[in-house]
């Protein structure tokens, strides 16, 4: 800031020494004035380094800040929004927040401390000019704040419809093969171009009122110039100050103005991301819940569901109604119905991903969300209805990054039949299994994540349709060796209600629009000849 004052004050002896025709001062003034000239450069280089620099810090922060409080959420809390929006609001909404905020505020300090020491040099120089400027300067900072409101308004809409976007693009790549096989990629482009369309024009709205506010200040600015040569002109005239002096001081208008001239811009700016900062501060403010509680590992487990009912929060129908269920260690169960009935609801409850409404949930006695999450999780291992695969290689798929020996990963494959499927891969274990597992087949997948389940070593392992892709005779050998599995009780959630399975279960739940109707061991359904009855006998004629 020194350097550009003294580059604006060292053009007085350049013009001076011109007027006078002193060819010595000048050729001293003009190499002081190329000195200065350089510094000041040199110096708004590192300022800017220095910037950049904070703004990468402030970027990692808070990006790295929002994704890690997401991912505490839990079920309930994450599935208020899409994925598209968390995407949305990490990429888009922190890069507006960084052009329109940050890079704002650190513009503004710099515009305050060049405006007070340029400011302070021109009082003394001349305090008449610098009294009119004041004057000029304060309307300048008035008018634009009339721009406030409305660009805070363009800006959330801005917000708005980028997370529209980018949600609508992810649902749309997510559902390429939807598209490709019902031919509606006509439909989709047209539906993808008008909510572009939407974006873009919200967008060019928003910075056509953040360049209108600039502009009404650029008016006020070039009034401050025609006010600075026309009076400092005068005093020239009546010898007042010297003409070299008007020119610096027009010079160091420039450091006066373009402060004057940023700073309405820069506040309407920082003032329209207040409502992306609120939406942001929501996610950052949001409780999780972290509470530390028991390990359940070394204890014979019981875990009881008793009166439970319970409906999703965008639903208002029951999920389920008064559900009583009990599971022992070291006895194997089945939960059947038909689509629909509660089933996977049960095992969502069971790993406390929502709140139930009414009744208990409790292991050991130990209600479920006074336990830790991470024993709760290693208590009871669940294998998703969907299995989710990272791009990454099979085994850190199957380890989820945690350390196995080589012997315990071999067994894992073994019981979830992955064996001669792993061996004919030219990579192995180390192939990279692409997008949500892309390269595999549906079965393929089910395996993997069998074989990440199992792996755990939960004391409660619930398979939800975990082999129904599967066709039935390596769903049969997976189902005979996780069933088998020593220390470890099962809970085989199905609609297939095979001999060969049910057998092997010690009690089966049956479920119907999500309450329990039936519930006993094989022989004693099949002899109460009711519903489970009949929906065994016709799946006993397809199914081996
Ligand atoms: N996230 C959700 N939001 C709202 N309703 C849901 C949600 N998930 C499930 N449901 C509804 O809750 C009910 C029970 O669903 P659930 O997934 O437990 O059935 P299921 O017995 O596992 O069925 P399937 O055999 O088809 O997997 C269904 O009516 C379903 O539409
Ligand atoms: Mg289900």
């Amino acid at each position: 800031m020194l350097f550009s004052i003294k580059f604006a004050l060292s053009f007085e002896p350049v013009i001076n020494s011109a007027i006078n025709k002193n060819l010595n001062m000048l050729k001293i003034s003009a190499m002081w004035c190329g000195i200065y000239a350089i510094l000041d450069c040199f110096f708004l280089l590192i300022v800017k380094y220095i910037k950049e620099n904070i703004l990468k810090e402030t970027f990692v922060n808070l990006k790295n800040h929002l994704f890690t409080k997401i991912l505490k959420f839990n079920t309930e809390a994450f599935n208020e929004f899409n994925t598209g929006t968390y995407i949305s609001i990490l990429d888009n909404d922190v890069k507006l927040l960084g052009d329109s905020y940050y890079n704002n505020i650190l513009s503004l300090y710099n515009v305050i401390v060049s405006f007070i020491f340029s400011f302070i040099t021109v009082f003394f120089l001349n305090y008449t000019i610098t009294i009119i400027l004041i004057m000029v300067a304060v309307s300048s900072i008035i008018i634009p704040k009339f721009f406030d409101i409305k660009l805070a308004n363009l800006q959330e809409k801005y917000s708005e419809n980028m997370k529209r976007y980018t949600s609508q693009i992810k649902d749309f790549f997510d559902g390429f093969q939807v598209i490709k096989s019902f031919n509606i990629q006509d439909k989709i482009i047209r539906s993808n171009a008008k909510l572009n369309k939407i974006r873009e024009k919200s967008g060019c709205e928003a910075r056509k009122t953040v360049y209108l506010a600039g502009w009404i200040s650029m008016l006020f600015s070039s009034a401050m110039y025609v006010i600075t040569y026309v009076i400092g002109g005068y005093f020239a005239i009546i010898g007042a100050i010297s003409v070299g002096l008007v020119i610096s001081l027009s010079q160091l208008i420039g450091g006066v103005v373009a402060p004057l001239e940023q700073v309405p811009a820069i506040l309407a700016e920082i003032n329209s991301t207040l409502k992306i900062r609120n939406k942001l501060e929501q996610i950052i403010n949001k409780k999780v819940h972290e509470e530390k509680g028991q390990d359940l590992r070394d204890l014979p487990l019981e875990v009881l569901i008793k009166n439970i009912s319970f409906n999703y929060k965008n639903s208002e129908v029951m999920a389920l109604n008064n559900i009583n269920m009990k599971f022992k260690e070291g006895k194997q169960y089945a939960i059947v119905g038909e689509s629909g009935s509660g089933k996977s609801t049960i095992a969502k409850l069971l790993l406390n991903f929502y709140k139930y409404n009414n009744g208990e949930i409790k292991i050991n006695d130990i209600e479920i969300s006074k336990i830790d999450s991470s024993y709760l999780y290693k208590t009871i291992g669940y294998i998703h209805q969907n299995i989710f695969l990272f791009d990454e290689t099979l085994k850190n798929n199957i380890t989820l990054y945690n350390k196995y020996s080589d012997k315990e990963i071999m067994d894992v494959i073994e019981a979830s039949g992955l064996s001669e499927f792993i061996k004919r891969l030219p990579k192995g274990l180390n192939t990279n299994v692409g997008e949500n597992g892309s390269i595999f087949s549906g079965g393929e997948r089910q395996r993997i994540g069998i074989a990440r389940a199992l792996i755990c070593k939960a004391k409660f392992l619930i398979l939800d349709e975990a082999t129904s892709s599967l066709d039935n005779i390596t769903a049969n050998e997976i189902n005979n060796s996780v069933l088998s599995l020593q220390d470890t009780s099962t809970i085989v959630i199905t609609h297939q209600l095979s001999y060969n399975l049910l057998s092997k279960c010690d009690y089966i739940y049956v479920m119907k629009n999500g309450r329990i109707i039936e519930e006993g061991s094989l022989e004693e359904l099949i002899d109460n000849k009711l519903y489970f009855y009949n929906l065994y006998n016709v799946n006993e004629k397809y199914i081996i």
